[in-house]
Protein backbone atom coordinates (compact mmCIF):
# COMPACT_ATOMS: atom_id res chain seq x y z
CA UNK A 1 0.00 0.00 0.00
CA UNK A 2 1.37 3.58 -1.12
CA UNK A 3 1.93 5.87 1.79
CA UNK A 4 -0.73 8.93 2.09
CA UNK A 5 2.37 11.50 1.49
CA UNK A 6 4.04 9.82 -1.33
CA UNK A 7 1.85 11.52 -3.79
CA UNK A 8 2.74 14.54 -2.44
CA UNK A 9 6.21 14.24 -2.13
CA UNK A 10 6.05 13.60 -5.73
CA UNK A 11 3.69 15.85 -7.54
CA UNK A 12 3.66 19.24 -5.82
CA UNK A 13 1.19 20.67 -7.85
CA UNK A 14 0.64 22.68 -10.70
CA UNK A 15 1.74 25.92 -8.54
CA UNK A 16 4.25 24.26 -6.19
CA UNK A 17 6.23 22.55 -8.93
CA UNK A 18 7.91 26.26 -9.20
CA UNK A 19 8.14 26.52 -5.53
CA UNK A 20 12.13 26.54 -5.62
CA UNK A 21 11.52 28.72 -8.75
CA UNK A 22 9.30 30.79 -7.18
CA UNK A 23 9.16 31.26 -3.62
CA UNK A 24 9.90 34.95 -1.66
CA UNK A 25 10.45 36.70 -4.89
CA UNK A 26 6.98 35.64 -7.70
CA UNK A 27 4.85 33.82 -4.43
CA UNK A 28 5.24 34.33 -0.72
CA UNK A 29 7.29 37.73 -1.41
CA UNK A 30 7.66 39.86 1.31
CA UNK A 31 6.80 43.74 1.08
CA UNK A 32 7.90 45.92 3.94
CA UNK A 33 6.99 49.47 5.07
CA UNK A 34 3.46 51.28 5.85
CA UNK A 35 0.89 49.55 3.06
CA UNK A 36 0.71 52.04 0.64
CA UNK A 37 1.86 53.11 -3.50
CA UNK A 38 5.28 52.64 -2.81
CA UNK A 39 6.75 49.99 -0.15
CA UNK A 40 10.07 48.12 0.27
CA UNK A 41 10.79 44.69 -1.50
CA UNK A 42 14.30 43.02 -0.65
CA UNK A 43 15.44 46.83 0.94
CA UNK A 44 14.66 48.47 -2.59
CA UNK A 45 11.57 50.57 -3.02
CA UNK A 46 8.95 49.30 -5.24
CA UNK A 47 5.64 50.99 -6.45
CA UNK A 48 3.18 48.44 -5.79
CA UNK A 49 0.46 47.05 -7.79
CA UNK A 50 -0.91 44.55 -6.07
CA UNK A 51 -2.40 45.03 -3.41
CA UNK A 52 -6.15 45.52 -2.95
CA UNK A 53 -6.54 48.55 -1.04
CA UNK A 54 -8.64 50.32 -3.70
CA UNK A 55 -9.02 53.62 -1.58
CA UNK A 56 -5.96 53.36 0.46
CA UNK A 57 -7.90 52.91 3.68
CA UNK A 58 -4.91 50.67 5.04
CA UNK A 59 -2.98 53.39 6.12
CA UNK A 60 -4.60 56.29 6.71
CA UNK A 61 -4.25 58.26 10.32
CA UNK A 62 -8.45 58.51 11.25
CA UNK A 63 -8.01 54.72 10.48
CA UNK A 64 -5.53 53.42 12.49
CA UNK A 65 -6.11 55.14 15.25
CA UNK A 66 -9.70 53.47 15.73
CA UNK A 67 -8.16 49.93 15.29
CA UNK A 68 -5.07 50.90 17.83
CA UNK A 69 -7.99 52.56 20.02
CA UNK A 70 -9.74 49.44 20.06
CA UNK A 71 -6.92 47.39 19.80
CA UNK A 72 -6.14 49.46 23.72
CA UNK A 73 -9.74 48.94 25.09
CA UNK A 74 -10.55 45.32 24.07
CA UNK A 75 -7.35 43.27 23.01
CA UNK A 76 -7.38 41.10 19.96
CA UNK A 77 -9.93 38.69 21.57
CA UNK A 78 -13.04 40.37 22.41
CA UNK A 79 -15.96 38.62 21.83
CA UNK A 80 -14.81 35.28 22.94
CA UNK A 81 -17.26 33.01 21.56
CA UNK A 82 -19.53 32.33 18.37
CA UNK A 83 -21.67 35.16 17.88
CA UNK A 84 -24.79 32.72 18.82
CA UNK A 85 -23.31 31.82 22.20
CA UNK A 86 -21.43 34.56 23.46
CA UNK A 87 -19.80 36.45 21.07
CA UNK A 88 -22.17 39.01 20.27
CA UNK A 89 -22.17 43.08 20.96
CA UNK A 90 -23.54 46.13 20.06
CA UNK A 91 -21.33 47.16 17.46
CA UNK A 92 -21.65 43.90 15.40
CA UNK A 93 -25.22 44.97 15.27
CA UNK A 94 -24.61 48.53 14.53
CA UNK A 95 -21.89 47.50 11.91
CA UNK A 96 -24.75 45.37 10.50
CA UNK A 97 -27.57 48.08 10.38
CA UNK A 98 -25.09 50.33 8.49
CA UNK A 99 -23.99 47.54 6.09
CA UNK A 100 -27.04 46.80 5.20
CA UNK A 101 -28.05 50.79 4.77
CA UNK A 102 -25.41 51.53 2.43
CA UNK A 103 -25.90 48.43 0.17
CA UNK A 104 -29.81 49.20 0.16
CA UNK A 105 -31.10 45.58 2.07
CA UNK A 106 -33.42 45.03 5.05
CA UNK A 107 -30.50 43.36 7.00
CA UNK A 108 -27.41 41.95 7.23
CA UNK A 109 -25.03 39.16 8.88
CA UNK A 110 -21.52 39.57 9.90
CA UNK A 111 -18.74 36.70 8.16
CA UNK A 112 -15.16 35.94 9.85
CA UNK A 113 -13.94 35.64 6.02
CA UNK A 114 -15.11 36.16 2.90
CA UNK A 115 -13.86 32.50 1.95
CA UNK A 116 -15.39 30.61 4.55
CA UNK A 117 -18.25 32.54 4.95
CA UNK A 118 -19.40 32.46 0.87
CA UNK A 119 -18.60 28.36 1.37
CA UNK A 120 -21.27 27.97 4.23
CA UNK A 121 -23.42 30.50 2.83
CA UNK A 122 -23.82 28.25 -0.43
CA UNK A 123 -24.60 25.66 1.67
CA UNK A 124 -27.20 27.07 3.52
CA UNK A 125 -28.97 28.24 1.09
CA UNK A 126 -30.08 25.07 -0.89
CA UNK A 127 -30.85 22.01 0.23
CA UNK A 128 -30.05 18.71 -2.31
CA UNK A 129 -33.19 19.23 -3.88
CA UNK A 130 -32.10 22.42 -5.55
CA UNK A 131 -30.04 23.05 -8.36
CA UNK A 132 -27.24 25.62 -8.64
CA UNK A 133 -25.78 27.26 -12.27
CA UNK A 134 -23.02 29.64 -11.77
CA UNK A 135 -20.45 31.08 -14.01
CA UNK A 136 -17.69 29.04 -14.80
CA UNK A 137 -14.47 31.77 -13.92
CA UNK A 138 -16.27 32.32 -10.14
CA UNK A 139 -13.59 32.77 -7.57
CA UNK A 140 -12.53 29.56 -5.73
CA UNK A 141 -14.71 30.08 -2.52
CA UNK A 142 -17.71 29.62 -4.60
CA UNK A 143 -16.71 26.38 -6.53
CA UNK A 144 -15.90 25.45 -3.15
CA UNK A 145 -18.66 26.27 -1.49
CA UNK A 146 -20.41 24.45 -4.72
CA UNK A 147 -18.73 21.39 -3.83
CA UNK A 148 -20.20 20.88 -0.54
CA UNK A 149 -24.04 20.58 -2.32
CA UNK A 150 -25.52 17.40 -2.53
CA UNK A 151 -27.53 18.41 -5.67
CA UNK A 152 -27.43 19.20 -8.78
CA UNK A 153 -25.06 22.03 -10.70
CA UNK A 154 -24.17 23.68 -13.77
CA UNK A 155 -21.55 26.03 -14.74
CA UNK A 156 -22.47 28.60 -17.63
CA UNK A 157 -19.95 30.06 -20.02
CA UNK A 158 -18.49 32.99 -18.40
CA UNK A 159 -20.63 36.33 -18.61
CA UNK A 160 -22.59 34.46 -21.16
CA UNK A 161 -26.18 35.29 -21.34
CA UNK A 162 -27.06 33.12 -23.88
CA UNK A 163 -25.18 30.07 -21.91
CA UNK A 164 -26.74 30.82 -18.56
CA UNK A 165 -30.44 30.81 -20.54
CA UNK A 166 -29.45 27.10 -21.67
CA UNK A 167 -28.66 25.71 -18.40
CA UNK A 168 -31.34 27.41 -16.81
CA UNK A 169 -33.71 26.34 -19.26
CA UNK A 170 -32.20 22.12 -18.17
CA UNK A 171 -32.11 23.63 -14.50
CA UNK A 172 -35.65 24.43 -14.58
CA UNK A 173 -36.74 20.79 -15.59
CA UNK A 174 -34.57 19.46 -13.64
CA UNK A 175 -36.24 21.12 -10.25
CA UNK A 176 -39.57 20.70 -11.77
CA UNK A 177 -38.25 16.50 -10.72
CA UNK A 178 -36.98 16.98 -7.63
CA UNK A 179 -39.43 19.99 -6.39
CA UNK A 180 -36.27 22.36 -5.42
CA UNK A 181 -35.26 25.61 -6.83
CA UNK A 182 -32.83 27.70 -8.28
CA UNK A 183 -30.10 29.58 -7.08
CA UNK A 184 -27.80 31.66 -9.89
CA UNK A 185 -24.33 33.05 -8.74
CA UNK A 186 -21.76 35.30 -10.24
CA UNK A 187 -19.48 37.80 -9.26
CA UNK A 188 -19.92 41.68 -8.98
CA UNK A 189 -16.20 41.72 -10.62
CA UNK A 190 -14.39 39.52 -11.67
CA UNK A 191 -11.25 39.44 -9.97
CA UNK A 192 -8.59 38.18 -12.45
CA UNK A 193 -9.92 39.97 -15.80
CA UNK A 194 -11.98 42.77 -14.09
CA UNK A 195 -14.95 42.34 -15.96
CA UNK A 196 -18.12 43.22 -14.15
CA UNK A 197 -20.63 40.64 -13.94
CA UNK A 198 -23.66 40.94 -16.10
CA UNK A 199 -25.98 41.27 -13.65
CA UNK A 200 -28.42 43.23 -15.66
CA UNK A 201 -28.98 40.90 -17.95
CA UNK A 202 -28.80 38.23 -15.40
CA UNK A 203 -31.79 39.68 -13.09
CA UNK A 204 -33.99 40.06 -16.49
CA UNK A 205 -34.04 36.92 -16.68
CA UNK A 206 -35.66 36.31 -13.87
CA UNK A 207 -38.82 37.10 -15.96
CA UNK A 208 -38.61 34.61 -18.16
CA UNK A 209 -36.97 31.81 -15.02
CA UNK A 210 -37.70 31.04 -11.53
CA UNK A 211 -34.32 31.94 -9.56
CA UNK A 212 -32.77 33.11 -6.76
CA UNK A 213 -29.41 35.53 -7.44
CA UNK A 214 -26.23 35.50 -5.29
CA UNK A 215 -23.55 37.72 -6.10
CA UNK A 216 -20.14 37.93 -4.47
CA UNK A 217 -18.67 41.59 -5.08
CA UNK A 218 -15.61 41.25 -3.42
CA UNK A 219 -13.84 43.76 -6.14
CA UNK A 220 -16.98 46.13 -6.24
CA UNK A 221 -17.87 46.60 -2.99
CA UNK A 222 -16.22 50.39 -2.32
CA UNK A 223 -15.55 50.96 -5.81
CA UNK A 224 -18.28 51.15 -7.75
CA UNK A 225 -21.65 52.37 -8.31
CA UNK A 226 -22.96 56.52 -7.18
CA UNK A 227 -22.19 55.92 -3.56
CA UNK A 228 -19.79 52.98 -3.65
CA UNK A 229 -22.18 50.28 -2.79
CA UNK A 230 -20.97 48.06 -5.73
CA UNK A 231 -21.87 46.25 -8.82
CA UNK A 232 -25.63 46.25 -8.46
CA UNK A 233 -25.35 49.91 -7.77
CA UNK A 234 -23.21 50.38 -10.92
CA UNK A 235 -25.61 48.47 -12.86
CA UNK A 236 -29.23 49.83 -11.09
CA UNK A 237 -30.04 46.24 -10.05
CA UNK A 238 -29.08 46.34 -6.45
CA UNK A 239 -32.97 45.42 -5.71
CA UNK A 240 -32.51 42.21 -7.74
CA UNK A 241 -29.70 40.33 -6.45
CA UNK A 242 -31.51 38.45 -3.65
CA UNK A 243 -28.54 38.03 -1.52
CA UNK A 244 -25.20 40.49 -1.92
CA UNK A 245 -21.65 39.50 -0.41
CA UNK A 246 -18.80 41.37 0.00
CA UNK A 247 -15.29 41.34 1.73
CA UNK A 248 -14.12 43.42 4.06
CA UNK A 249 -10.08 42.32 2.99
CA UNK A 250 -10.09 44.74 -0.23
CA UNK A 251 -11.73 48.71 -0.19
CA UNK A 252 -12.64 48.55 3.55
CA UNK A 253 -8.56 47.29 4.06
CA UNK A 254 -9.83 44.95 7.09
CA UNK A 255 -10.98 41.44 7.49
CA UNK A 256 -14.24 40.02 7.70
CA UNK A 257 -16.82 40.07 5.48
CA UNK A 258 -20.70 40.55 5.35
CA UNK A 259 -24.09 39.23 3.29
CA UNK A 260 -27.40 41.90 3.25
CA UNK A 261 -30.91 40.24 1.69
CA UNK A 262 -34.43 40.61 2.87
CA UNK A 263 -34.18 40.83 6.71
CA UNK A 264 -36.58 36.95 6.49
CA UNK A 265 -33.13 35.58 4.71
CA UNK A 266 -30.30 36.71 7.05
CA UNK A 267 -32.94 35.61 9.92
CA UNK A 268 -32.27 32.00 8.96
CA UNK A 269 -28.77 32.37 7.52
CA UNK A 270 -28.31 33.35 11.24
CA UNK A 271 -29.43 30.38 12.41
CA UNK A 272 -27.70 28.23 9.32
CA UNK A 273 -24.56 29.62 8.60
CA UNK A 274 -22.18 26.86 9.31
CA UNK A 275 -19.13 29.04 9.44
CA UNK A 276 -20.79 31.50 11.96
CA UNK A 277 -22.23 28.96 14.32
CA UNK A 278 -19.42 26.95 14.60
CA UNK A 279 -16.41 29.16 14.58
CA UNK A 280 -15.28 32.54 16.91
CA UNK A 281 -17.12 35.77 16.38
CA UNK A 282 -15.55 38.53 14.38
CA UNK A 283 -13.29 40.60 16.98
CA UNK A 284 -13.86 43.98 18.09
CA UNK A 285 -10.97 46.11 16.47
CA UNK A 286 -12.44 44.48 12.79
CA UNK A 287 -15.97 45.67 14.07
CA UNK A 288 -15.57 49.07 15.18
CA UNK A 289 -12.64 49.23 12.56
CA UNK A 290 -15.31 48.33 10.16
CA UNK A 291 -17.49 51.18 11.09
CA UNK A 292 -15.09 53.62 11.33
CA UNK A 293 -14.17 52.25 7.57
CA UNK A 294 -17.49 52.38 5.97
CA UNK A 295 -17.87 56.11 7.57
CA UNK A 296 -15.12 56.95 5.33
CA UNK A 297 -16.50 55.47 2.24
CA UNK A 298 -19.84 56.99 3.01
CA UNK A 299 -18.33 60.31 3.92
CA UNK A 300 -15.63 60.59 1.84
CA UNK A 301 -16.36 60.37 -2.09
CA UNK A 302 -13.10 62.26 -2.61
CA UNK A 303 -11.26 58.64 -2.13
CA UNK A 304 -13.51 56.64 -4.99
CA UNK A 305 -13.11 59.63 -7.52
CA UNK A 306 -9.06 59.76 -6.75
CA UNK A 307 -9.26 56.02 -6.96
CA UNK A 308 -10.68 56.38 -10.42
CA UNK A 309 -8.46 59.12 -11.63
CA UNK A 310 -5.53 56.72 -11.22
CA UNK A 311 -7.90 53.74 -13.22
CA UNK A 312 -8.90 55.69 -15.86
CA UNK A 313 -5.11 56.99 -16.12
CA UNK A 314 -3.41 53.50 -15.99
CA UNK A 315 -5.99 51.84 -18.40
CA UNK A 316 -5.95 54.75 -20.96
CA UNK A 317 -2.28 55.14 -20.98
CA UNK A 318 -2.02 51.17 -21.46
CA UNK A 319 -4.39 50.89 -24.07
CA UNK A 320 -3.12 53.65 -25.91
CA UNK A 321 0.53 52.32 -26.05
CA UNK A 322 -1.28 49.34 -27.33
CA UNK A 323 -1.36 46.67 -24.43
CA UNK A 324 -3.99 44.45 -24.39
CA UNK A 325 -5.91 44.96 -21.33
CA UNK A 326 -9.07 42.50 -22.06
CA UNK A 327 -12.39 43.76 -21.32
CA UNK A 328 -12.33 44.96 -17.62
CA UNK A 329 -15.20 47.26 -16.18
CA UNK A 330 -13.60 48.15 -13.19
CA UNK A 331 -10.52 48.84 -11.40
CA UNK A 332 -8.91 45.40 -11.48
CA UNK A 333 -6.34 45.87 -14.55
CA UNK A 334 -5.00 43.03 -16.45
CA UNK A 335 -2.17 43.29 -19.24
CA UNK A 336 -1.99 40.14 -21.52
CA UNK A 337 1.00 39.30 -22.58
CA UNK A 338 2.41 35.99 -24.35
CA UNK A 339 4.54 34.03 -23.21
CA UNK A 340 6.11 30.90 -21.33
CA UNK A 341 6.37 31.17 -17.48
CA UNK A 342 10.18 30.69 -17.13
CA UNK A 343 9.90 33.81 -19.63
CA UNK A 344 7.49 35.55 -17.04
CA UNK A 345 9.31 35.17 -14.14
CA UNK A 346 12.16 36.69 -16.54
CA UNK A 347 10.00 39.83 -16.98
CA UNK A 348 9.07 40.10 -13.78
CA UNK A 349 11.95 40.20 -12.62
CA UNK A 350 13.42 42.78 -14.78
CA UNK A 351 10.35 44.94 -13.86
CA UNK A 352 10.98 45.12 -10.03
CA UNK A 353 14.84 45.15 -10.20
CA UNK A 354 15.64 47.17 -13.33
CA UNK A 355 12.29 49.59 -12.82
CA UNK A 356 11.30 49.30 -9.27
CA UNK A 357 7.29 48.04 -10.22
CA UNK A 358 6.23 45.25 -8.10
CA UNK A 359 2.87 43.48 -9.84
CA UNK A 360 1.75 39.75 -9.65
CA UNK A 361 1.89 37.61 -12.29
CA UNK A 362 -0.56 35.17 -13.19
CA UNK A 363 0.35 32.39 -15.54
CA UNK A 364 -1.38 28.53 -16.79
CA UNK A 365 -3.50 27.02 -14.60
CA UNK A 366 -5.00 30.17 -13.59
CA UNK A 367 -4.98 31.08 -17.23
CA UNK A 368 -4.53 29.51 -20.42
CA UNK A 369 -0.65 28.25 -21.46
CA UNK A 370 1.51 30.58 -23.20
CA UNK A 371 -0.27 33.76 -21.15
CA UNK A 372 1.41 35.46 -18.94
CA UNK A 373 -1.13 38.15 -17.45
CA UNK A 374 0.07 41.19 -14.93
CA UNK A 375 -2.65 41.85 -12.85
CA UNK A 376 -2.51 45.53 -11.48
CA UNK A 377 -4.68 47.16 -9.16
CA UNK A 378 -4.53 51.03 -8.87
CA UNK A 379 -5.21 52.56 -5.74
CA UNK A 380 -6.28 56.26 -4.40
CA UNK A 381 -2.80 56.27 -2.69
CA UNK A 382 -0.97 55.89 -6.44
CA UNK A 383 -0.29 59.24 -8.31
CA UNK A 384 0.22 60.24 -11.79
CA UNK A 385 3.63 59.91 -11.37
CA UNK A 386 3.28 56.22 -10.66
CA UNK A 387 1.19 55.96 -13.63
CA UNK A 388 3.76 57.38 -16.02
CA UNK A 389 6.65 55.80 -14.46
CA UNK A 390 5.01 52.38 -14.59
CA UNK A 391 3.76 52.76 -18.56
CA UNK A 392 7.18 53.76 -19.59
CA UNK A 393 8.40 50.24 -18.36
CA UNK A 394 6.07 48.34 -19.32
CA UNK A 395 6.79 49.86 -22.95
CA UNK A 396 10.32 48.75 -22.16
CA UNK A 397 9.71 45.14 -21.14
CA UNK A 398 7.12 44.49 -24.05
CA UNK A 399 10.06 45.21 -26.76
CA UNK A 400 12.52 42.88 -24.51
CA UNK A 401 9.54 39.93 -24.35
CA UNK A 402 9.28 40.65 -27.95
CA UNK A 403 12.89 40.71 -28.95
CA UNK A 404 13.58 37.28 -27.18
CA UNK A 405 15.76 38.71 -23.95
CA UNK A 406 13.52 36.96 -21.56
CA UNK A 407 13.53 33.81 -23.69
CA UNK A 408 17.29 34.11 -23.47
CA UNK A 409 17.88 34.73 -19.80
CA UNK A 410 14.90 32.11 -18.48
CA UNK A 411 16.62 29.28 -21.35
CA UNK A 412 18.38 27.97 -18.10
CA UNK A 413 15.56 27.42 -15.50
CA UNK A 414 13.26 26.55 -18.54
CA UNK A 415 15.71 23.35 -18.99
CA UNK A 416 15.66 22.67 -14.69
CA UNK A 417 12.39 22.75 -15.13
CA UNK A 418 12.06 20.51 -18.33
CA UNK A 419 9.82 23.57 -19.83
CA UNK A 420 9.80 24.59 -23.25
CA UNK A 421 9.97 28.17 -24.51
C1 LIG B 1 -14.22 37.33 -5.48
C2 LIG B 1 -13.76 37.04 -4.09
N1 LIG B 1 -14.60 36.47 -3.22
C3 LIG B 1 -14.23 36.18 -1.96
C4 LIG B 1 -12.97 36.44 -1.52
C5 LIG B 1 -12.57 36.00 -0.13
O1 LIG B 1 -12.61 37.05 0.78
P1 LIG B 1 -11.77 37.01 2.12
O2 LIG B 1 -10.39 37.47 1.81
O3 LIG B 1 -12.53 37.94 3.02
O4 LIG B 1 -11.78 35.61 2.64
C6 LIG B 1 -12.06 37.06 -2.36
C7 LIG B 1 -10.71 37.38 -1.87
O5 LIG B 1 -9.71 37.13 -2.46
C8 LIG B 1 -12.46 37.36 -3.69
O6 LIG B 1 -11.62 37.93 -4.57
Amino acid sequence: MKDLFARIIENKGPLGKWASQAEGYFVFPKLEGPISNRMKFQGKEVITWSINDYLGMANLPEIKKVDGETAAEYGAAYPMGARMMSGHTDFHEQLEEELADFVHKESSYLLNFGYQGILSTIDALVSKDDIIVYDVDSHACIIDGVRLHMGKRFTFVHNDIESLKKNLERATKMAEQTGGGILVISEGVFGMRGEQGKLKEIVALKKEYNFRLLVDDAHGFGTLGKTGAGAGEEQGIQDDIDVYFATFAKSMAGIGAFLAADKGIIDYLKYNLRSQMFAKSLPMIYVKGGLKRLDMLRSKPELREKLWENVNALQNGLKERGFDIGTTTSCVTPVYLNGSIPEAMALVKDLRENYGIFCSIVVYPVIPKGMILLRMIPTTTHTLEDVAVTLDAFSAIRDRLQNGTYKRLSAAVAAAMGEKV
